[in-house]
């Protein structure tokens, strides 16, 4: 089937607006994505016509928006490849669902002297939690090491994972290389010595992740906002049996069953970890945001990515003393560079002032940096709206900055 961008252009408002009087051009989606018409007149709808909190009310509106959360639900386990319901739990985000197994999982499983083994490309948020978790329980941090292609050392995955492995936690795509590891290997070998696996599919969910079940993830963690759906709403899938061996998270309304002031009963999966009013209107419209993405078909949105990272890494390579990072075989649609000569901030600051958005720094991943001795990189992120001109014009921009800069 043809994929026709100008046609899904049309679907997104904020890519007919003008940045320093230039069209805009958005390489920043690995950040967050922009949002189809779909997503935006749904919470318009939500707001105007159904608002009401959800699993408290007997009144009409109450009933209907708890049932659009609980469908919602339905959408996200269906789309990841979950095999129940109580194992997706709606969250703020893959940082909060990072840190709620860092907490959750880590007091029932976690013991002096084990050790949980992260890779070395990692984001901030899937390296944070777990060293607070270590040092929590006496835990010693690992570090699954990357090859200067940006791919991950799976030669080393004996050497680092042992008897005393309790948790390996790795992403489904860098955020800043663009690598989409072989996972496969890695939770094989965790499970081999009775470890689970944690993986981050913050960039991976919108390229090609998920298939939890099939794949054997133990938690599996994403945003809505970089599927084209709201910020503030995210999920954690967990195995159930994992879930319902860890204690509670958060205390509130909600997750509970009975509530005296000798004990305090929770409420069974999933309620039993969303605490508080959850965020009904941004669970609903990331369900939106996932029948938008299945309507225009993830493979075709994969296929089109995947061309216009073959451009970009083309042309943008092309450029001289302009190195990129990551060039592993399977990536994402991301290009981290830097140019000799020039610093990334100053780059960044160009295009945009030709209207180019691209995201300049550590990337929240600065262990990448030091792998390569750089502070900070270029990254230019793309999404299923990007067209071969925008590329050009990035490009040009580039050329641009570094006749300024050197
Ligand atoms: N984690 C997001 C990024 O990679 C914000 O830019």
């Amino acid at each position: 089937m043809s994929y026709d961008v100008s046609h899904i252009r049309r679907d997104f408002p904020i890519l007919g607006e003008s940045v320093n009087n230039r069209p805009l051009v958005y390489f920043d989606s690995g950040a967050t994505a922009q949002k189809p018409l779909a997503v935006i007149n749904r919470m318009d709808e939500l707001m105007r016509r159904y608002n009401a909190n959800i699993h408290r009310g007997v009144h009409h509106l109450s009933g209907v928006m708890t049932d659009m959360y609980e469908q919602a639900r339905e959408s996200v386990r269906r789309f990841i490849g979950a095999e129940h319901r109580e194992e997706v739990i709606f969250t703020a985000g893959a940082t909060a669902s990072i840190n709620l197994v860092a907490q959750a999982w880590s007091a029932k499983f976690l013991r002096e002297g084990d050790n949980i083994v992260v890779s070395e490309m990692e984001h901030h948020s899937n390296i944070v939690p777990w060293q607070l978790a270590a040092e929590r329980h006496g835990a010693e941090l690992r570090v699954l090491p990357f090859d200067d292609r940006g791919d991950l050392r799976l030669d080393m995955l004996d050497e680092l994972i042992d008897e005393r492995t309790r948790l390996v936690a790795v992403t489904e795509a860098s955020n800043t290389l663009g690598t989409c590891p072989v996972l496969d290997a890695i939770i094989a070998k965790a499970h081999s010595v009775g470890a689970v696996a944690m993986v981050d599919g913050c960039q991976g969910v919108v390229h090609g992740g998920g298939r939890v079940a099939e794949r054997g993830y133990d938690f599996y963690a994403f945003s809505g906002h970089k599927l084209y759906g709201p910020t503030g709403i995210g999920v954690l899938y967990g195995r159930r049996e994992l879930l319902e061996a860890m204690p509670p998270y958060m205390g509130g309304g909600d997750m509970v069953d009975k509530v005296t002031f000798a004990k305090t009963t929770y409420a069974p999966l999933p309620l039993k970890y969303e605490a508080g009013t959850s965020n009904f209107i941004g669970a609903v419209a990331l369900a939106e945001a996932i029948a938008y993405v299945e309507g225009v078909g993830m493979a075709n949105i994969e296929a089109h990515e995947q061309k216009i990272l073959r451009m970009m890494t083309e042309r943008l390579g092309a450029i001289e003393g302009l190195r990129i990072y990551g060039t592993s075989a399977q990536k994402c649609p991301i290009v981290s560079f830097t140019v000799d000569g020039t610093h990334p901030y100053d780059v960044g600051m160009i295009l945009d002032k030709l209207g180019v958005a691209i995201r300049t720094g550590h990337h929240c991943a600065e262990p990448v940096m030091t792998h390569y001795g750089v502070t900070g990189m270029c990254r230019a992120s793309i999404g299923m709206y990007n067209t071969h001109d925008e590329v050009e014009v990035l490009a040009k921009g580039v050329e641009r900055a570094v006749r300024m800069l050197k």
